[in-house]
């Protein structure tokens, strides 16, 4: 990453201006906790495995009640580095807590081996990622129910939602300098503090005047409130009492660790197996973790009472319940694990935005703007000054709260016809032809993805669902997540090496039609910086993919020739432990209890059905909440 040299001294600074609590929560971290020989054999109520964004919403929840002990099991370790606290980091990778989880080779990207960043630090993705905060429209969580989940679609999500947020307003000066709305009883009053930054670069200006004239696409207030496609000023996980980064760990950790002895949490423990109890065939009850120390490799046993909590985030929770025995047959006999539960849909489901990088040079930016910090030494000296000593300026943001989101009618330049011909196509498909294999011997797998793709038919023809996120800042940095793949990868063991990383087939592009839409996102983006508002920006040119190429196969080529323009995932793993009935390949009910498994749950961003149209954090916060109602409420 860059901005390795001067960190030492910024990090001084900031532990005078980021106050105590940091501090004092690393030096008393994991109360409890000691080399880990204190932990060997103890039980408690819950044993949640993994410290990120969803187990630690799942632990300050639980832990409400003083009766109820919690052990939280994190691999990682607590992070107090500026990277992990000052927002302007959220555009780089903090490459030092993010592991990189390698994929096979994906064929329709020239047999390219990528990646999956996950994270691993207490806090997890919450701590290393952009900080962009987007909630699904209506019609994302309405599908989840539809997919035979009472009480996930919208209505049941939205009180979670507000549950866990407050929002801290930009100065009034800004709100007028820029005319930022945002509508107000989107939050609550919850542990996660969310902003849009007072501080803008000029252009994004000239990017409003553009945004307020484009052709179909609505202007509201405001975002969050289950409107999908629009043009929004939306908040970042930014804490604005203190300009510093908002993370599970800030918001729902540290707050309260101190007043709750029934809270345990251990670092630098790896879950390696789930260990059931012995019981009569077909009847397998949880009862603990096996943990290893990343210190001293020493394998300790760790029991819970009510539940084992599985929090471990997409990639690696259907890996510990794969090497744990559960999970497809085929799967685990191929890497010789005894099957405890043959679960087809463990693994399978995969996904992921996958993101053109679509980048524009304009002749005429204004001073500054997003890149003055990495050309102009004086600006950043200045502007890192200016957030030490008064917490304002670019240093105090990162990811753009302007946002663009746009449904497949706009990417088709507003023919809702041209929509629904495509929505035909889809249905017409034969649904097997573009699946992962296993998806053709596992009736319920092939099922659950006609389930999900009658839904997307019927939404793409309407403006409810949004296919894209422009992120915009103000420059001609122009990325485009593709928010709905149709395309479907898979997530399993190593066959040689079950208990190394686990291997992600992305599968990226398989199914034709996702193509199709990233050569209509690529046209809409043209027509966009074509508006006559951008002519103040200068001469403005297509750097990528370049607009030469015209035709559906000739934008493909050239993205998907190149692994910078065209990437896999934008860490936004999902779906991999899916919340669906058996019938259709889900892993985990609406209760989020694992099928055929007793006292086991899943919490995290792999019980996700269909992905959402807007980064994920938002969705896994409130997921999360709800889980730990319905967990509390089982008792
Ligand atoms: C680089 C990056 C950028 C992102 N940018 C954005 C963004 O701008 N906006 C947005 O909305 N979303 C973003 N996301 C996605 C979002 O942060 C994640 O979807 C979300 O945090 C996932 O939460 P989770 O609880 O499912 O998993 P995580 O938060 O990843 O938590 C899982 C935890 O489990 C631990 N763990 C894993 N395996 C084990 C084991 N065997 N034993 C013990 N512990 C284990 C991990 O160390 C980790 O702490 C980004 C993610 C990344 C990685
Ligand atoms: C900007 O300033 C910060 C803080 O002093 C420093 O870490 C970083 O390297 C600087 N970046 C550039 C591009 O000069
Ligand atoms: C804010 O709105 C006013 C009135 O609609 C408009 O004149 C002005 O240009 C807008 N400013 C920006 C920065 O969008
Ligand atoms: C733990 O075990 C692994 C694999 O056997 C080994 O590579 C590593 O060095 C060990 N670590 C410690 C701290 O003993
Ligand atoms: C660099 O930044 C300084 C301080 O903000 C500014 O005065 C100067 O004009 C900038 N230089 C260029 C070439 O933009
Ligand atoms: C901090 O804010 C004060 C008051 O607005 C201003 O005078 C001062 O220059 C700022 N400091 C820095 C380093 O920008
Ligand atoms: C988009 O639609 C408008 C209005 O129907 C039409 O004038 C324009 O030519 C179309 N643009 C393209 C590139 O198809
Ligand atoms: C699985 O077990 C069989 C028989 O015990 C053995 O021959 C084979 O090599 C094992 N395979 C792996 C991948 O360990
Ligand atoms: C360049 O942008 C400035 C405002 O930042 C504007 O005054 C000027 O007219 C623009 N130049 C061109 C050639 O558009």
């Amino acid at each position: 990453m860059r901005a390795l040299s001067t960190l030492f001294r910024v990090g001084q600074s900031l532990a005078l201006i980021c106050g105590t609590s940091h501090v004092v929560a690393a030096s008393q971290q994991a109360r409890g906790a000691g080399t880990g020989n204190s932990l060997d054999g103890r039980t408690y109520d819950y044993v949640i495995v993994g410290g990120g964004t969803s187990g630690l919403v799942v632990a300050n929840r639980l832990t409400e009640d003083r009766r109820t002990t919690v052990l939280v099991i994190e691999r990682g370790y607590f992070d107090n580095k500026p990277e992990a606290i000052v927002p302007w980091y959220g555009n780089l990778l903090d490459v030092g807590v993010i592991d990189f989880v390698p994929s096979a080779p994906n064929p329709k990207l020239g047999n390219a081996v990528s990646s999956v960043a996950v994270a691993s630090v207490v806090g997890g993705g919450t701590v290393v990622n952009g900080m962009g905060y987007i909630r699904g429209s209506k019609a994302d969580y309405d599908s989840w129910e539809e997919l035979g989940n009472p009480g996930w679609g919208w209505r049941g999500l939205y009180p979670y939602f507000r549950k866990g947020t407050t929002f801290d307003p930009p100065t009034p000066a800004a709100v007028s300098q820029w005319n930022i709305t945002w509508l107000p009883e989107a939050f609550g009053r919850g542990p996660l503090h969310l902003k849009i930054p007072s501080f803008q670069y000029p252009d994004i200006a000239t990017f409003w005047r553009a945004l307020r004239n484009q052709p179909g696409v609505a202007v509201p207030r405001g975002a969050n409130v289950g409107n999908g496609p629009g043009a929004y000023w939306t908040p970042s996980t930014i804490d604005g009492r203190t300009e510093t980064r908002a993370t599970a760990r800030s918001a729902y950790y540290d707050p309260v660790y101190a007043q709750r002895p029934n809270l345990h949490l251990v670092t630098g423990q790896t879950a390696t197996e789930i260990l059931f109890r012995p019981t009569s065939q077909g009847d397998l009850t949880a009862k603990g973790i096996r943990i290893v120390s990343r210190a001293d490799n020493q394998t300790r046993n760790v029991y819970a009472k009510k539940e084992v909590i599985l929090a471990a985030g997409s990639v690696m929770t259907p890996h510990l319940l794969q090497v744990s025995g559960i999970g497809p047959a085929s799967v685990l006999g191929a890497a010789n694990i005894t099957v405890k539960k043959d679960l087809a849909g463990v693994g399978a489901n995969y996904q992921d935005h996958a993101t053109t990088m679509t980048r524009y040079s304009l002749s005429n930016q204004s001073f500054p703007n997003p890149d003055t910090i990495f050309l102009n030494a004086t600006y950043n000296a200045t502007v890192w000054a200016e957030y030490l000593s008064n917490k304002t300026g670019p240093i105090a943001g990162a990811s753009a709260t302007t946002l663009l989101l746009l449904s497949l009618p706009h990417l088709l330049n507003n023919s809702f016809s041209t929509a629904a011909s495509l929505s035909s196509r889809l249905l017409a498909q034969p649904a097997s032809q573009y699946l992962p294999e296993i998806y053709s011997s596992k009736p319920s797998l092939l099922a659950g993805f006609k389930a999900q793709r009658a839904i997307l038919a019927r939404n793409f023809k309407t403006n409810d669902l949004s296919l894209v996120a422009h992120a915009l800042l103000g420059n001609g940095f122009f990325p485009g997540p593709l928010l709905k793949p149709l395309s479907r990868g898979t997530l399993y063991l190593n066959p040689s090496d079950p208990h190394s990383p686990p291997i992600i087939q992305f599968n990226t592009l398989m199914n034709p039609i996702d193509g199709e839409n990233i050569a209509s996102m690529v046209r809409h983006g043209r027509r966009f910086f074509a508006s006559p508002e951008f002519a103040p920006l200068g001469e403005i040119t297509e750097l990528v993919p370049g607009s030469q190429y015209q035709t559906d196969k000739e934008i493909l080529d050239v993205l998907t020739g190149n692994a910078d323009y065209l990437w896999p995932s934008l860490a936004h793993p999902s779906g991999t432990c899916a919340m669906m009935p058996l019938r259709l390949g889900g892993v985990v009910g609406p209760d989020l209890r694992v099928h055929g498994v007793k006292r086991l749950s899943v919490v995290d961003a792999s019980v996700i059905p269909l992905i959402p149209g807007g980064a994920l954090q938002a969705t896994v916060y409130a997921v999360a909440e709800k889980a730990a109602d319905l967990i509390r409420a089982r008792g």
